[in-house]
């Protein structure tokens, strides 16, 4: 019999135990023995809940349990949550986090102390969801070298992204409309400002790199200024705006970063919609692939690191081999990376064309006083220093 132990009794650790009961039988048959949650931790208690009786306040409970051998952490924040995790391992545990924050952080040092105790930390449910894109880049795409990972890694962001497409609404409107139904939070800085989707492709860009990358080092720009004038202008290109986290190999580093977008219609992302994630990859022998679905959720998510506990058990005894040197890996500059920008501005045609040459123009009669224009490809660098010239820019979205 497995025992484990749920630090975490939130939205994912009762979906843990949920999904544990619900498939008990396959699940055990997959692992080959039987599985029983011996304890969850909490800072509460839950009453009558038939919960309570396997409820500890002491992380230090389950550490010096040796019938304990996998541990999920399902709290969410570094703190305490890294000092837990740590103290299992070291106590000879697995670990399965569905925790972005810690293993955006500490990831690198985690799987380094899982190797020398000869256990393993396991963090699927950390990026994507339900998805299984870190076991696919893990172990099923380690044929190819990576050239790019793009991916809707932010339900929030999306789903107001799709409403505002659909109904050509603003914003502002969108977002509290999202916050009386539970798919935005009260305060939704993370989500909307790219901070989540952020620390999400800084781990998804470490996997493939071998190396740390910092989710600080990721250029970040998140939808709140996005408007359904952009949405026209949009629809009128035949693309949608989406918020991309986006990785690309330049050389032997990579490009990262989280924007707005403009996506064309036979992009395998242009259909992602409402609260789905989907992760595009690109590999230099497979070529494109792409892994769709729930990307949050207590089911999905405890889906995901359900499946790392049935990994982790199968596994007992045996490190799994996983490259993640500590070593901060300097990310190459965006200001190189090369694009079309789709820009609105104030200025005139005349001054568009003594800066920026032959453009586009993307004619919107809604949009009265301003003009909107599509660049020939330039790198940001030189993008930047033309807008800078031309002034009066109300928008710029790049092309993808
Ligand atoms: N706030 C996140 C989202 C939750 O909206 O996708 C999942 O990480």
């Amino acid at each position: 019999m497995i025992k484990i132990a749920v630090m975490g009794y939130g939205t994912i650790g009762s979906g843990v135990v949920q999904v544990i009961e619900t498939n008990q039988d396959s699940i055990c048959k997959k692992i080959g023995e039987g599985i029983e949650v011996k304890y969850v931790l909490d800072l509460r208690d839950f009453g009558d809940d038939p919960i309570q009786s396997k409820v500890v306040h002491d992380y230090q409970t389950i550490a010096a349990d040796p019938e304990v051998a996998i541990v999920v952490e399902s709290m969410g924040g570094v703190e305490p949550a890294y000092t837990f995790v740590k103290a299992m391992l070291l106590a000879g545990k697995s670990v399965t986090t569905s925790n972005k924050a810690l293993v955006a952080a500490r990831g690198a040092e985690l799987v380094a102390v899982a190797k020398e105790k000869n256990v393993n930390f396991m963090f699927e449910a950390s990026v994507g969801g339900g998805i299984p894109i870190i076991r696919a880049l893990n172990s099923c795409l380690t044929a190819d070298r990576i050239e790019e990972i793009s991916g809707i890694v932010n339900g929030t962001t999306n789903y107001i992204m799709t409403k505002m497409a659909e109904e050509g609404c603003d914003f502002d409107e969108v977002l509290k409309e999202a916050q009386d139904k539970g798919y935005a939070e009260k305060d939704p800085t993370a989500d909307i400002e790219g901070h989540d989707a952020g620390r999400k492709i800084a781990i998804l860009t470490s996997l493939i790199a071998g190396q740390q990358v910092d989710f600080e080092d990721v250029h970040t720009e998140g939808i709140s200024k996005i408007t359904a004038t952009d949405i026209l202008y949009a629809k009128k290109m035949g693309r949608v705006i989406k918020l991309l986290a986006t990785s690309r190999e330049v050389g032997d580093t990579y490009t990262v970063m989280v924007a707005p977008f403009l996506l064309p219609k036979e992009h395998p992302l242009y259909t992602v919609n409402g609260v789905f994630n989907a992760v595009f990859v690109r590999g230099n022998m497979l070529g494109d692939a792409m892994f769709y679905g729930s990307g949050a959720g207590s089911l999905p998510t405890a889906s995901a690191v359900v499946a790392d506990v049935v990994e982790l058990a199968k596994h007992i005894g045996r490190h799994i081999e996983l490259e993640w040197r500590p070593e901060k890996l300097p990310i190459a500059d965006y200001r190189q990376q090369s694009t079309r920008f789709f820009v609105r501005t104030g200025a005139d045609k005349a001054a568009v064309e003594n800066v920026f040459g032959s453009v586009e123009y993307i004619d919107v009669p809604e949009a009265a006083g301003e003009i909107g224009f599509l660049t020939t490809e330039m790198k940001e660098a030189e993008y930047e220093e033309k807008a800078g010239k031309l002034g009066s820019v109300i928008q710029m979205i790049r092309f993808h």
